[in-house]
């Protein structure tokens, strides 16, 4: 048994959305529950390539993510959808178009991202070498009342991976 919900990740670059949703992918696989990836890079560098990272750019991308995972989430799929996703009103419109729709707030403090810095972005952002970059030199606006938070800081992704699954399971998207 499955209901269709987008589980939408919203955190600082490097909190470990990515990650996560990878994670729990495996799990729903082994579990042959049927879900779909969406994630802010792959989005960039093909469907929504070209767009930049003002307020009304991240919103387009942000949008058009939120279009996909609606087709998606009404047919009974579990969209497992990471995007940094800054602005509290477009992460609200996404819940708005979507419905089915969790809020997961992987959240992590800066200075460890910073530590972590995946991509050397954090090192280019502090140097200005990129600008408009979340956290550093644009805006966070923290989810006030997400459906559930991991602490990527204090807990492992096994543990958080194992956390989105229970959810699911408690909400009954999953059976
Ligand atoms: N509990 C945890 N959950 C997720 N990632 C973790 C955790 N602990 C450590 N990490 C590490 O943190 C990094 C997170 O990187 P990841 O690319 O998943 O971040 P992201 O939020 O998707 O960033 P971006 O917005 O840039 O795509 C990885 O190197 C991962 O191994
Ligand atoms: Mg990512």
């Amino acid at each position: 048994m499955q209901r269709g919900v987008t589980l939408w990740f919203t955190g600082l670059s490097g909190a470990g959305k990515t990650t996560v949703c990878l994670e729990v992918a495996r799990l729903l696989a082994l579990r042959g529950v049927k879900a779909e990836l969406l994630d802010g890079d792959e989005m960039r560098g093909q469907l929504t390539a070209g767009l930049g990272f003002s307020k009304e750019d991240r919103r387009k991308n942000t949008a058009t993510a939120a279009y996909i995972a609606r087709l998606l989430t009404r047919n009974g799929i579990i969209v497992l959808a990471s995007f940094v996703s800054p602005y509290k009103s477009i992460r609200e419109s996404a819940r708005e178009s979507i419905g089915s729709f969790a809020e997961v707030y992987v959240c992590c403090p800066l200075e460890e991202c910073a530590r972590r810095d995946v991509k050397g972005l954090y090192k280019k952002a502090f140097s200005g070498e990129i600008g408009q970059f979340t956290g550093v030199s644009d805006p966070f606006e923290p989810p006030e009342a997400p459906e559930l938070v991991l602490h990527t800081d204090r807990e492992t992704v096994d543990q958080c991976a194992a956390r989105v699954v229970e959810f699911l399971e408690t909400r009954g998207y999953i059976g």
